[in-house]
């Protein structure tokens, strides 16, 4: 699957999600948690799609694996993130562990992408077209 089709799938799962618990805090009158809620839309819908966006607009990468892991190290960091934070604001602090082993995946999954982003254009067409030019 292209990274960017990966990354606006999972960003529209993540997004429903986010905004299904926005509408729960809502109704019940109960925030307490607005900060999961505000994680999970901003990392997992607003920051996946734009992520989306870039590979959608490089397509050479769009096609790559790297940036496929990169996603999917993006989703995996997000919702462990959101476990822990959940946790912690529900009254489950023995989860705070996984807030923060998200937040290093989260991190990690982000200097790959700025890798990717400086990396000289060129070097990130190469190696994935994998055609020759028809004669
Ligand atoms: C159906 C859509 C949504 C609903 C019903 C909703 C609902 C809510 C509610 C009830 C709160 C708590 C407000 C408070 O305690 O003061 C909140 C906070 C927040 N929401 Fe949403 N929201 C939605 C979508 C989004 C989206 C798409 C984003 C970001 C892309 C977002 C970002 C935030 C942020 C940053 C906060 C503040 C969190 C905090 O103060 O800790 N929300 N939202």
């Amino acid at each position: 699957m292209k990274a960017s089709t990966l990354a606006f799938r999972s960003a529209v799962c993540l997004g429903l999600t986010g905004m299904t618990g926005g509408i729960v805090m809502a109704a019940s009158h109960n925030h307490t948690l607005a900060p999961a809620h505000a994680h999970l839309n901003l990392l997992g819908w607003a920051s996946l799609f734009l992520i989306g966006l870039f590979y959608r607009g490089n397509a050479a990468l769009d096609a790559s694996r790297i940036a496929t892991a990169q996603v999917g190290a993006w989703v995996l960091g997000t919702i462990v993130l959101i476990a822990g934070v959940t946790g912690i604001y529900a009254g489950y602090p023995q989860l705070e562990p996984a807030a923060g082993i998200g937040s290093i995946i989260v991190v990690g999954a982000m200097l790959l992408f700025a890798y990717l982003v400086f990396r000289p254009e060129r070097a990130s067409i190469a190696p994935s077209l994998g055609m020759a030019p028809a004669e």
